[in-house]
């Protein structure tokens, strides 16, 4: 007998001894599985996303190996199944396309098999939110592995970023600095051991805000993927989740709005990327917790960044686990009041605050005091006004500080492939004081809502030296990406927003001190010229891309679709049996 709080949920499936039980368990048993695995044992998913075609998640079948391990000893059984992989490298046309599909894939895959809980097994950016989206829609106990960061990338001496040396060099070479020859020698020098990207980027940042959020043990978001202690962790989660089934222990007590606001001061510590805006307001959605962008404003602006990452600062996730990981930051805003709930629950049983109070730190050039932040005033920069009624996001600690207030002239690229065909065209009228405008690369209007909203400054500029302009999208951009930077612009141009009414020379103002984004003509002028928008050809006509389009909500409402908020509950709908 199983000593759980509640029937198991998979004995619905293995627990009977008539006709379904007999199918249920016959077919199991063609894996070689003896009887009394069956006999009230947790059964334990581990939802994979396991891919050659996802490089950072390439190596989780062994990271399963040792979750299994950890599962079998605490006396459960584990069962490990494939969930669909948004690898952010290699898909196309963005791996945000296909974040909702692989939840929806998560979703049906626990309810509708005989599993009691999940182990989570997360890395490329978007696997964090989709399974964990997923997961919440069931409300299982769930606990998620992170397959942890690359080692520090190595060039001519020198530690690079994953990501973020892309971008650099790449101006570099447009420049003219470096040779194609330097430029293409760094790409082994980046990747040169498994897991995710290594800066303070989309993976990183996601995997931080599930440990924040109280989803994994401490210490998962930073061991570095080749590093020992990485399956350790893995072995202890997988003793854990079983005891989560007995304690009956579901995402609903972890995912509340507590933790979600200690994800968002944390965020802000870490210096993470935008895209967990997105990404957190989807997971909130699934959960019931009803989290708005002014949770941004009011919980995360204006907290110091203390830790010194790239893209935003020098160091690696190398040295981030090293000097401490990210039990040593949250101790560190705990003890100046900085943590909104310490009291918030986590997978372990223990409170945030009881995980960390006592964590080491160990190298305050890495993480740094509160008197001597990275970034005094950071957080996510929430932006409305004419040009963004529904808001926009700009990222301060990778910004410019001296742009962050700035009245420039627009210089206005109706889509992607305008900017591509145009931005080094010598002849292009911009300085630069000028504000780059891309349209059209919303969630609706590039499907996926694409990382391209750090565009690439004109050739002519990077020439003269000048390393920043004012950039405004309705696109997302890399979290291993920096610059003064407005992105996820709502609604978008595609959604009839007035991002679609800008002109070339319209006046426009960006102030994050007033969280406002203005478009310098009349209310009457804009409602005209939205009036007269003539909408792009549709290209898109059947597949999954055109559900995607017909019911993709905006950014502020985290890109969900319209019929997947909410949480579903694990019970095998009626009608299926
Ligand atoms: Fe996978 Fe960066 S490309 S984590």
């Amino acid at each position: 007998m199983s000593d759980a709080k509640r029937p198991l949920r998979s004995a619905q499936w293995f627990g009977t001894a008539d006709k379904n039980g007999f199918m249920y368990r016959s077919w199991m048993k063609n894996q070689g599985i003896p009887d009394h695995e069956f006999q009230g044992k947790p059964i334990i998913g581990i939802c994979n996303t396991w891919s050659e075609l996802t490089p950072c998640n390439a190596h989780f079948r062994k990271i399963a190996e040792h979750v299994k391990k950890g599962v079998l000893e605490a006396g459960g059984f584990p069962v490990e199944f494939p969930v669909f992989s948004s690898g952010e490298s290699n898909l196309r046309p963005t791996a945000m396309l296909t974040r909702n599909l692989a939840s929806m894939d998560v979703e049906e895959a626990i309810r509708g098999n005989p599993v009691d809980a999940v182990v989570l097994l997360t890395g490329c950016d978007k696997t964090t939110p989709a399974l964990l989206m997923g997961a919440a829609s069931c409300d299982v106990p769930a606990i998620v592995v992170t397959g942890g960061p690359m080692l520090n990338g190595k060039h001519k001496g020198k530690d690079i970023g994953a990501g973020t040396i892309v971008w650099q060099m790449h101006e570099a070479y447009k420049a003219g600095q470096i040779d194609l020859n330097e430029f293409l020698s760094a790409e082994a020098g980046m990747s040169r051991s498994a897991g995710t990207c290594n800066t303070m980027g989309t993976a990183s940042t996601m995997a931080c805000m599930a440990e924040a959020l109280g989803t994994s043990l401490p210490h998962n978001a930073a061991i570095p993927a080749v590093d020992a202690r990485r399956y350790v962790l893995a072995h202890l989660s997988g003793m854990r989740i079983v005891d989560m089934v007995r304690e009956d222990l579901r995402l609903s007590k972890i995912l509340t709005r507590e933790a979600f606001e200690n994800a968002i001061r944390v965020n802000a510590a870490i210096g993470g990327s935008t895209n967990a805006v997105i990404h957190l307001k989807a997971i909130a959605g699934r959960i019931g917790v009803d989290l708005q962008l002014e949770d941004w404003t009011r919980v995360g602006r204006g907290t110091p960044t203390l830790v010194d990452l790239q893209p935003s600062g020098r160091f690696l996730m190398e040295e981030f686990y090293y000097a401490g990981g990210l039990p040593a930051v949250i101790r560190r805003l705990g003890e100046h009041g900085l943590l909104p709930n310490p009291s918030a629950l986590t997978a372990n049983g223990n409170s945030l605050w009881a995980n960390c109070q006592a964590a080491p730190l160990y190298d305050e050039a890495v993480i740094r005091p509160l008197a001597n932040p990275l970034v005094a005033d950071g957080g996510i920069c929430i932006l409305r006004g004419n040009l963004a009624p529904k808001g926009a996001v700009l990222k301060p600690s990778a910004a410019t500080p001296a742009l962050m207030q700035h009245r420039g002239r627009a210089v206005v690229f109706e889509n992607f492939e305008d900017y591509k065909a145009r931005i080094n065209d010598p002849e292009l009228d911009v300085d630069a004081n000028s504000v780059l405008v891309m349209k059209y690369c919303g969630p609706k209007g590039y499907p996926g809502m694409a990382e391209v909203g750090n565009m690439g400054l004109p050739a002519k500029l990077l020439a003269q030296g000048v390393t920043d302009m004012v950039r405004i999208s309705d696109a997302r951009m890399s979290g291993t990406a920096y610059g003064t930077v407005v992105l996820h612009v709502a609604p978008e141009a595609a959604a009839g927003g007035p991002l679609a009414a800008v002109r070339e020379g319209d006046w426009i103002e960006l102030d994050c001190k007033e969280g406002r984004l203005h478009l310098d003509i009349s209310a009457e002028e804009l409602a005209g010229r939205l009036a007269d928008l003539q909408a792009p050809p549709q290209l898109i006509t059947g597949g999954y891309a055109k559900l995607y389009l017909d019911h993709v909500m905006q950014a502020d409402e985290g890109c969900d679709f319209d019929f997947l908020v909410g949480c579903r509950g694990a019970a095998v709908p009626k009608h299926s049996h």
